[in-house]
């Protein structure tokens, strides 16, 4: 969203809302798009009464379009709609990757929490052990090859932040081996007890967290908000060609499905 063309909008909606405060409603601006459409929602009294506010979102549309030449359009939107530009950012799918290998990290937390000497493994323990030889493997080498390429060719061959990351997979991948080695090991004589099993899993889990919150802050934004929109869907584009021969589709689409 152009900065100036967000506060020539708000200044306009200022001085329309008065009147739709009067009738008990409101508004808020909610994107404005490259071709000048402006997405506003009409919140209160507005909502729900569609000739009331039919009539408050034609004085709105007027004053936009007669006070700012830019404005090509007004749209009104409801209450779940996002903006294209979060809608759409180009690591998306490798970000809903990590939310849902993070999930899977709490569960086996918790399937932990209970285990007692000389009872079964719970079963998420097995489920995260598959998970981190193929999703969780095939996930960290998404981004090394993709992701990471992209970084370094935006940021400079010398990128200093995309090694630290590769570095992290590989303890990543120490780790998940570690806790694979107590697992086998689990139930066996001289072997592991339930609280080494649990402080491997919270090494794993705090350190997943730690480097998929630095991924996030450091390479998602910059790419995100950094890369033309070119740029953007050419990323996308091969994230998605990854995710399918990399197997990771199915995974992806478990991320979409509602809770
Ligand atoms: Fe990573």
């Amino acid at each position: 969203m152009n900065p100036l063309h967000r506060k020539d909008v708000l200044k306009v909606l200022d001085q329309v809302r008065p009147y739709i405060k009067a009738d008990g409603g409101d508004v808020e601006l909610v994107d404005i798009a490259d071709n000048g459409i402006v997405s506003v929602r009409l919140t209160g009294n507005c909502v729900g009464c569609a000739s009331a506010g039919q009539t408050v979102f034609d004085g709105i549309q007027s004053a936009l379009q007669g006070q700012l030449a830019w404005v090509t359009g007004v749209a009104q939107v409801d209450a779940d709609y996002m903006p294209a530009t979060s809608r759409s950012a180009a690591t998306e799918s490798v970000q809903a990757l990590h939310r849902r290998a993070r999930r899977h990290l709490l569960d086996l937390l918790a399937a932990l929490d209970d285990l007692e000497p000389g009872k079964n493994l719970p079963e998420a323990v097995p489920a995260f052990i598959n998970l981190a030889r193929g999703e969780l493997s095939q996930l960290l080498r998404l981004e090394e090859e993709v992701i990471y390429g992209a970084a370094e060719s935006f940021l400079g061959r010398t990128a200093g932040p995309v090694a630290v990351l590769k570095k992290e997979h590989e303890q990543l991948h120490r780790l998940f081996t570690e806790f694979t080695d107590l697992v086998i090991r689990f139930g066996g004589a001289g072997g592991p007890g339930p609280g080494e099993l649990r402080a491997a899993a919270q090494r794993m889990a705090r350190y997943f967290e730690q480097h998929t919150q630095k991924e996030q802050s450091v390479l998602f934004n910059v790419l995100n908000e950094g890369l033309q929109p070119d740029l953007q869907a050419e990323l996308r584009e091969d994230i998605a060609r990854h995710v399918q021969r990399l197997g990771l589709a199915g995974a992806l689409a478990s991320t979409k499905e509602k809770p």
